[in-house]
Formats: structure tokens, C-alpha cells, sequence
């Protein structure tokens, strides 16, 4: 269906891809312990998450460059989980700009890479401002690029570069082609990343143009202050796995943390953020929001992440495969997928609320 560089992309993580096998594993580690005759028949999954109403306890993680997977993929996500009373995290490295989003799904969070250059922090925080965004997410797991060798093997790189084997992955993929890559370029020429800064950035594909990551490396704890300091709305810090961090995090200001290891694409071998969100719990005591991704494929899955004391998940991947399969259909039926396993979980665990979901429903699975 994608062409080979795409779904690439979207399904490899970086070098050995062991943390993107262990944020599965990490869930299969752990076992239910089911409560009986409690009468569930009252059970809700509505859940309040930084003083914001959403209809389930899961959201759609930020993922770049969506509008190449599925035609206005940004918006497709955007809407069908406004539709559908849950947030979407629009990725900083998209290719639709910011303020049509926020324009078409008001909900939506946006996620920003920064780079530790003050004036581009301050220039685009504004128009994310000005955008009416009211939940800015940080990613800080980026400081380089990562080492995604599968990437290379399956010719992907941004910009693309044109070649005979990206063109046969064109002629090849006659769906994708004309119904995602085509009909953009008609309706609204060369994709371009948007939204790394407040300028236009590099087209998503070119001979030799190279994407200016700015100085991510330099970014540090003193750019989050001054973020909070221009940022009215909610702050969420995306990428921590130190509880060390977390603490430090909440210490300045957040209002929320997602414990997360990028799906595994950042540095490999970082530990299953589920591993890590009992002692980031611990170490925040309710400052901040606590959230979590990695590996959620199942009700099930959210379930045990709130058992270990998450507030609320995201999930990736599965959202960004329904929208290149099926568009707006594909992504409505993955959210109602996925919130009827958790109606179904809570019923056969035995509880009628997300908060009496505790580590006592959980046992070690050996
Ligand atoms: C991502 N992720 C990501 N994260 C982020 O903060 N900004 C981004 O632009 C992207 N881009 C991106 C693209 C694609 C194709 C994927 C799969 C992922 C990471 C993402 O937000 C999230 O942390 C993981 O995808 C969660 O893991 P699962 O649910 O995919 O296992
Ligand atoms: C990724 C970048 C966009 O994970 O964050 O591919």
C-alpha cells in the first residue's frame, strides 16, 4: 500500500530496533488480576486530563511528515479525533501548516522541536500562540538525529531524492501515487516542512536540498524556562524517562510529562517508558500530568499503563496506518477500536472508573 521508504519510516525505529521490541514486551510482562461481581454495568472511560474533558484515556501521538502518508494526513488525524473527543498532537515536522490545523481541529495540542537558539524559540512559540493552540508539547529526546539505519536500507531520507527506485516505488504504488502524492502536488504543490520554525522550511523532496535542524543539541533545562515564560497555555515536556528529569521538569512550571522513548526511534536500547513510569509517578507527586507512549497497541495496554499511574496514553503507529489504509474511516474505527476494548476491559477487570485502576489489578507475568 505505502511505498517501501514510507512504511519504512513509519515501522523501523533506530539501529538494533530494541527499544521498539521492548516497549511491546514491557506490557506482555505484566498480568491481570480480575475483580468479579462488582455490577460494572455503570462503566465509564471518560477521563480529565489538565483540566480538559476527553471522551477516552488515549490521544494521537505527534508523527512528521502524516501528510505524506495520507492525503492532509495532519488534518485527517486532527478532525477524526476532535470528532471523537480525544487530542492529537500535531507534529512540529509536518508538512500542512500549524495554523490550518488549529483552525480545523481546535483541540489539537501542537509538539514543537526546538533548538537551543533563543530567538527562533521565542519566534515560533508566538505563532504557536497566535495559532490559538492551547497545549504546546516540547520533545527532548532529539538532541541529534537518530542512527535509523533502516531508514537507509529502505531509501528513505528527508528531503527524499529522487531516483529510478523511488520512481518504480511510485509506479508500484498506483493508490499511494495518485491518491495521496499526486493529488497534493495538484491541490497544493511541493510539500514543505512548515513548522519547525516560523519560516517555511525544506520541501519533503529534493536533489540536494538539506532540512536545517538548528542547534538542538544546545537546547537545555534554561530554554524550558524561558518557553514557560512566553507560553500562557499548557506546557508538556515529550521524551523522559529519568524520574531525576521528571522532578526537574515539574520543578519549573510543566503541567504535564510524556514518558516516552520516541517508539523506540531515538537512542536504542532506552528502556520501555512503562518500566520507567512507576518511579516518574513517584518522583512528580501529582505536579504534573503524567502520560505516556510506546507500544500501547490494545485496551489492554492503556489499562496497565493506568494501573502503573499514568494519567492518560498515546498512541502512534496504528493511527498513522489506518489513515494511509483507509483516511478519515480508517482513523474514526481505530479510536472506537480502541475504545471499546477499554469498555470491555474495564467490565471483565471489574471496575467502573479509570481511577480505580491500580497497580493491585496488575501481577508479574512469568
Ligand atoms: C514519531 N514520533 C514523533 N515524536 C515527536 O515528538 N515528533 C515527531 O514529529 C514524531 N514523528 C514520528 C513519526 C513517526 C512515523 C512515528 C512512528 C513516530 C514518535 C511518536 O510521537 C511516539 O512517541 C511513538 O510513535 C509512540 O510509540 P508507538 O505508539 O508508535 O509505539
Ligand atoms: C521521527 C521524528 C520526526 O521520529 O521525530 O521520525
Amino acid at each position: 500500500m505505502l511505498p517501501r521508504p514510507l512504511f519504512g519510516y513509519i515501522a523501523g525505529a533506530s539501529e538494533r530496533n530494541a527499544s521498539l521490541a521492548g516497549n511491546e514486551a514491557a506490557f506482555a510482562r505484566h498480568a491481570f488480576r480480575p475483580r468479579v461481581l462488582t455490577d460494572v454495568s455503570g462503566r465509564r472511560q471518560e477521563t480529565r486530563l489538565m483540566e480538559q474533558d476527553h471522551a477516552a484515556p488515549f490521544g494521537i501521538a505527534p508523527m512528521g511528515i502524516s501528510a505524506l502518508m495520507a492525503y492532509r494526513g495532519d488534518l485527517v488525524l486532527a478532525r477524526s479525533a476532535e470528532a471523537a473527543g480525544i487530542p492529537m498532537i500535531m507534529s512540529g515536522s509536518s508538512l500542512i501548516r500549524l495554523e490550518e490545523v488549529a483552525e480545523a481541529a481546535p483541540t489539537a495540542w501542537f509538539q514543537a522541536y526546538l533548538p537551543g537558539e533563543p530567538d527562533r524559540i521565542d519566534a515560533l512559540v508566538d505563532r504557536v500562540k497566535a495559532a490559538g493552540f492551547g497545549t504546546l508539547v516540547l520533545t527532548v529526546d532529539t538532541a541529534t538525529l537518530a542512527n535509523r539505519e533502516n531508514n537507509v536500507r529502505a531509501g528513505f531520507s528527508t528531503p527524499l531524492r529522487p531516483s529510478l527506485s523511488l520512481a518504480w516505488q511510485g509506479v508500484s504504488h498506483p493508490r499511494w501515487t495518485v491518491g495521496t502524492f499526486l493529488r497534493t502536488l495538484k491541490e497544493h504543490g511541493v510539500p514543505h516542512f512548515e513548522n519547525s520554525y516560523a519560516t517555511r522550511g525544506a520541501p519533503i523532496v529534493a536533489r540536494s536540498v538539506e532540512r536545517d535542524f538548528g542547534k538542538r543539541d544546545h537546547l537545555n533545562w534554561t530554554h524550558l524556562d524561558q518557553i514557560r515564560r512566553r507560553w500562557p497555555g499548557k506546557l508538556v515536556v515529550k521524551g523522559v524517562i529519568r524520574s531525576e528529569d521528571a522532578a526537574t521538569a515539574a520543578e519549573r512550571g510543566v503541567d504535564g510529562i510524556i514518558v516516552s522513548n520516541h517508539g523506540g526511534r531515538q537512542l536504542d536500547g532506552t528502556m520501555a517508558p512503562l518500566d520507567a513510569l512507576p518511579s516518574v509517578v513517584e518522583a512528580v507527586r501529582g505536579r504534573a500530568a503524567v502520560m505516556l507512549d510506546g507500544g500501547v497497541r490494545r485496551g489492554t495496554d492503556v489499562l496497565k499503563a493506568l494501573a502503573l499511574g499514568a494519567e492518560f496514553v498515546f498512541v502512534g503507529r496504528p493511527m498513522l496506518y489506518a489513515a494511509a489504509a483507509f483516511g478519515a474511516a480508517g482513523v474514526d474505527r481505530a479510536i472506537a477500536i480502541l475504545k471499546e476494548e477499554i469498555h470491555r476491559d474495564m467490565a471483565l477487570l471489574g471496575i467502573e472508573r479509570l481511577g480505580d485502576m491500580t497497580s493491585d489489578f496488575l501481577a508479574p507475568n512469568r
